[in-house]
């Protein structure tokens, strides 16, 4: 902790950070610092107020299809990595991805949200074909979550009917994403979140707690680097080793920093969509419930069929589906006991 935040007095940062008057860094350092239980309890609630102020008290569902786990990349934390030749690796046939879509249709969610590896079997084309389809058999908005692509496929994609993507940052420290992206740039990762703002995405970025050499400057960094890029959702887990990755010796994030780190975004960010990610429930089920206190709005049941879901594993733990740990019912049934009804519709952003 700096001599400055030592100085600062938890309680009015915190309330001046729930009137919405922003948060400078050494501010956000400060918040993701405290360790006394009664301070980030009054965090956690200031941030549960003002996610209540802003986006209300629905939560919204999104329905995941993870339709392939093969990847070009080799991000050094991910199972889904190209070296990984541990990994029973599938790819779904594009109708098979439909009829899934049309399933996620009869159910709660109004979205779907296509995700895959950079899997060069899908060509731009190809994730075309399959964005109109669901665009013309289903009322569902369509978010992809399918890495980079170049400004031209981006476009086709909207034109198909997609009309929000994912694109996590990673970490805003560019030398540590380089260190664990090797061969790619975080500028670029930057500039393609850029063309989707401009196209007219609703975008969503996101980040990793607790990855190797990774600091609580850093941590303050993502948060000012959303904020700046004004993102609309923002997706926060802690990194989660895999044994069959070069990290796998290293320890998890901790999930009281990624709760910080959440708690933190909502009150700098205010009107976004925030999921309770679920890298967050591997590493403490009660985690993943806690963060619907501290400013999340969102949450992403896997909707990927049974036969494929264990093998995309990102991280370990991962395979928890609607078709077998967490039947959809119960999730709804435990968000109304706690009087968060689901939200209809697309659950868009609300623009102030
Ligand atoms: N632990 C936690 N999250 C991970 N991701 C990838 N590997 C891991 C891991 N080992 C996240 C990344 C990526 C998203 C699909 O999953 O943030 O963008
Ligand atoms: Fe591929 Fe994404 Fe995993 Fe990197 S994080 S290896 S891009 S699936």
């Amino acid at each position: 902790m700096t001599s400055t935040s030592e100085a600062m007095d938890t309680g009015d940062l915190i309330a001046r950070a729930e009137e919405g008057l922003g948060l400078a860094r050494p501010e956000i350092v400060h918040l993701l610092s405290l360790d006394d239980p009664a301070e980030i309890e009054a965090l956690y609630q200031a941030a549960d107020r003002v996610r209540r102020r802003c986006v209300g008290d629905e939560v919204h569902l999104r329905g995941v299809i993870e339709f392939s786990n093969h990847c070009r990349n080799n991000c050094t934390y991910c199972g889904l990595r190209r070296d990984n030749a541990k990994l029973a690796r599938y790819r779904m046939e594009d109708d098979e991805i439909v009829e899934c879509a049309l399933g996620i249709a009869e159910g709660p969610c109004g979205t779907v949200v296509l995700q895959a590896g950079e899997d060069p079997a899908f060509t731009a084309e190809r994730l075309c074909g399959i964005i109109s389809a669901i665009r013309a058999r289903t009322p569902l908005a369509v978010t992809l979550s399918v890495g980079r692509w170049p400004y031209e496929d981006l476009k086709a994609f909207r034109d198909a009917g997609a009309s929000r993507y994912l694109l996590r940052h990673e970490t805003a420290n560019a030398s540590l994403y380089e260190s664990l992206c090797p061969g790619r740039r975080l500028s670029d990762r930057i500039e393609c979140i850029r063309h989707l703002k401009r196209l007219g995405f609703e975008t969503g970025m996101g980040c990793m707690v607790g990855l190797p050499g990774q600091t609580v400057e850093d941590l303050a960094s993502d948060i000012l680097l959303m904020q700046e890029m004004d993102a609309d959702m923002i997706g926060i887990g802690p990194f989660i080793p895999h044994g069959d990755t070069p990290l796998a010796g290293h320890p998890p994030g901790d999930a009281e920093m990624v709760l910080k780190m959440l708690a933190v975004t909502r009150l700098v960010t205010r009107d976004t969509n925030i999921p309770a990610t679920t890298a967050l429930g591997v590493l403490r089920a009660e985690a993943r419930k806690r963060a619907f206190f501290a400013g999340a709005n969102v949450f992403m049941p896997v909707y990927t069929p049974k036969k494929y879901a264990p093998d995309y594993q990102i991280y370990p733990g991962k395979a928890v589906s609607v078709h077998e740990d967490m039947p959809l019912q119960e999730v709804v049934d435990y968000f109304s006991s706690i009087g968060r009804p689901i939200g209809a519709g697309h659950g868009a952003r609300r623009k102030r």
